[in-house]
């Protein structure tokens, strides 16, 4: 099997965590017990795979380049995340947990969790009483979530998890989310299919991204700040140029949220609602696997 070549030199890629039995409030070092053993993936190396569709134009989505993007911005992510939002990206993580409707008893997954607000956003919003595993192919990422959920006391399990090859069986997960994550996929349409296919039949998505040309009168100062500003303050703070700049070139190509309902809709969901943020510049899109 050929591996992931990865940040720091390292040639693999091992997931943080032991899903091992415990008394799952993190305190012994061993993480929620309550996740079914199926969805337990433990430490596990995350295979390259043959990928299927060309990179767009000038952006080159290799897996073990945005692996080492995250890995290096990770330790001041949450930090530029409140600076450039203003706060609002809070604001966004709850209404797209609003929108999944967690309720007890269910499963859900947070795929592309980084540093795990969406998370644990939707663990809250079900008041603790659905479960969420947190699932990233960043180390870096999910070790800054693991250690903010053991900080709250919140018992979130994570994976390690390549989102174009989820290691979870099929029909599996009531709800799944993805905040700010597909947008960064090398192929959107095989991890689509991916989400799809670890639901349950009636199980709903919630795909939480930038839109890449927001209308109406604040649009120019919206171009303004994802252009310009983003580039500026990521330079300035995370002292990582390429990953700020990343960010407008990607959502520049990003489909406009018709065009991604459509993709949604291909990938086999049966119904796409789209819930457009803070004037449109996100976008929530929520999609339902029909029932079989
Ligand atoms: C912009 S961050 C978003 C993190 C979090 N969802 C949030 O709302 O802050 C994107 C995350 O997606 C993850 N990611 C990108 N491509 C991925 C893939 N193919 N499989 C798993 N995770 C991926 C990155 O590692 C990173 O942690």
């Amino acid at each position: 099997m050929r591996k992931c070549s990865l940040a720091q030199g390292r040639e693999t890629y091992d997931a943080p965590v032991g899903l091992s039995s415990g008394t799952g409030d993190g305190k012994d070092g061993k993480w929620n017990p309550r996740v079914p053993k199926a969805l337990r993936t433990g430490r596990r190396r995350l295979p390259c795979r043959p990928v299927s569709e060309p990179p767009p134009p000038g952006i080159d989505k290799a897996a073990g380049k945005i692996q080492a993007m995250f890995s290096r911005i990770a330790p001041r992510y949450d930090l530029l995340n409140r600076l450039l939002s203003g706060g609002t990206d809070v604001a966004w993580r709850n209404e797209a947990a609003r929108l999944l409707a967690p309720i007890p008893g269910e499963v859900h997954l947070d795929l592309c969790s980084g540093t795990g607000d969406l998370a644990l956003a939707v663990s809250k919003r079900s008041r603790g009483r659905a479960r969420v595993v947190a699932a990233d192919f960043t180390f870096e990422m999910l070790a800054l979530g693991l250690q903010k959920f053991r900080r709250k006391g919140i018992p979130i399990p994570e994976a390690g998890a390549d989102g174009l090859n989820l290691p979870f069986p099929a029909a599996v997960f009531d709800g799944a989310t993805a905040a700010f994550g597909v947008r960064n996929f090398e192929d959107l349409d095989r991890g689509l299919r991916e989400l799809f296919r670890v639901l349950k039949p009636g199980g709903r998505l919630v795909v939480l991204e930038f839109t890449p040309e927001p209308a109406g009168p604040l649009a120019p100062l919206v171009r303004f700040h994802v252009r310009t500003l983003v580039p500026f303050l990521g330079r300035l703070v995370s002292k990582d140029p390429s990953a700020y700049q990343y960010l407008p070139d990607s959502v520049g190509r990003w489909p406009a949220p018709e065009a991604l309902a459509a993709r949604m809709r291909a990938a086999g969901f049966a119904s796409v609602e789209i819930h457009l943020l803070a004037f449109g510049i996100a976008a929530a899109h929520v999609a339902r696997k029909g029932a079989p």
